[in-house]
């Protein structure tokens, strides 16, 4: 890996630094909880095609999951020459590792989307996070069911006037996971809907996961009329589930996701789900990678909208059938 950075670094020499004759060229390590997640991968897809551009190399590595092979994987960046991290922990509150490796080198770290506690952010003034406000999502979320409930009165299957709902849920302890479940509720009961908790599960922001729970549901005959799901992977999963049992649309719960995935904008274009919520993956790739360029060129951060100066949130957008055109193709 090293050798590949200082390949990098002569290539962009021996061009004559044409691609930015003023900028310093560096190296970004990335470590991410999980290289399989989809909207992780946007992110970093966008994040690397955008330091591309400027000739500048990414490093990008998998904890599958795992904190203490992502401590491991973030000493082999900073031994490889990183000189900027970005890391997307596996376990939020387990920071300190990371940041005593980065603080011992003098290595900025930008945390992303899985957010630390404000006392590990506070630790060092090279510490910075850039993710999205989680009960803002919850929130938006809880919007479209409410709207929709309110509109597709067929909805409240058993016409009892209270929508029984289940929760498909992000891991536990990740900020998403338990803002967006508790902020979808309380938006759809401030709505004035009542409603019933016909109970939860775990399903680790994974299809798979959802899949096999949604298809227990369905066997054990649980009766669902609204189904709120923390990532839009996990509301594929379900649709899936339903799906392949056969059970027609007018018989199955009224599903919502998050993220505005590729797939979870065509459930919406096609009607399988009621809505999503735009999770902006462009917007905070780039924001990375602003910061980042500032940090290793010296620039003011001033423009980069940071909220006390260390963290930046993206804001979500409802995506529903009266707008899900404007998202096709994205
Ligand atoms: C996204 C999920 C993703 C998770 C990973 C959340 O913000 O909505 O799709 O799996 O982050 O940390």
């Amino acid at each position: 890996m090293k050798k590949l950075a200082i390949l990098c670094a002569l290539a962009l020499s021996l061009s004559g630094c044409s691609a930015a004759p003023s900028k310093k060229t560096y190296s970004i390590g990335v470590a991410v909880y999980d290289g399989s997640d989809t909207f992780i991968s946007s992110i970093c897809d966008t994040l690397s095609s955008e330091a591309e551009k400027d000739g500048i190399h990414v490093s990008i590595t998998d904890a599958g999951r795992s904190q203490l092979n992502e401590n491991d994987q973030v000493n082999d960046l900073i031994d490889d020459g990183a000189d900027i991290l970005c890391i997307n922990l596996v376990d939020r509150s387990a920071t300190s590792t990371i940041i005593n490796a980065a603080m011992d080198k003098n290595i900025p770290v930008i945390f992303f989307n899985r957010e630390p506690v404000q006392s590990d952010l506070t630790r060092w003034e090279k510490l910075y996070y850039v993710g999205a406000d989680a009960e803002e999502s919850g929130r938006l979320q809880g919007q479209i069911a409410a709207n929709w409930l309110a509109t597709h009165p067929e909805a409240d299957r058993n016409q009892d006037g209270i929508i029984q709902y289940y929760i498909l849920e992000g891991e536990p302890g990740h900020q998403d996971t338990i803002i967006r479940s508790e902020t979808a509720v309380s938006t759809l009961d401030e709505a004035g809907i009542s409603l019933e908790k016909a109970g939860y599960a775990i399903c680790d922001w994974q299809r798979d996961e959802a899949y096999d729970k949604t298809s227990q549901l369905i066997k054990d005959g649980t009766y669902i009329e609204l189904l709120l799901c923390n990532n839009d992977e996990m509301a594929a999963g379900a649709v899936q589930a339903y799906d392949d049992a056969g059970i027609s649309m007018d018989m199955r719960p009224a599903i919502a996701g998050i993220d505005g995935t590729k797939e979870g904008i065509s459930l919406v274009n096609s009607g399988k789900i009621i809505g999503t919520v735009y999770n902006n993956y462009k917007d905070q790739a780039e924001k990375i990678y602003q910061l980042a360029d500032a940090l290793m060129n010296n620039k003011s951060l001033q423009d980069l909208n940071l909220q006390d100066g260390h963290s930046y949130y993206s804001s979500y957008q409802k995506i529903t059938p009266d707008n899900v055109s404007s998202f096709l193709g994205q």
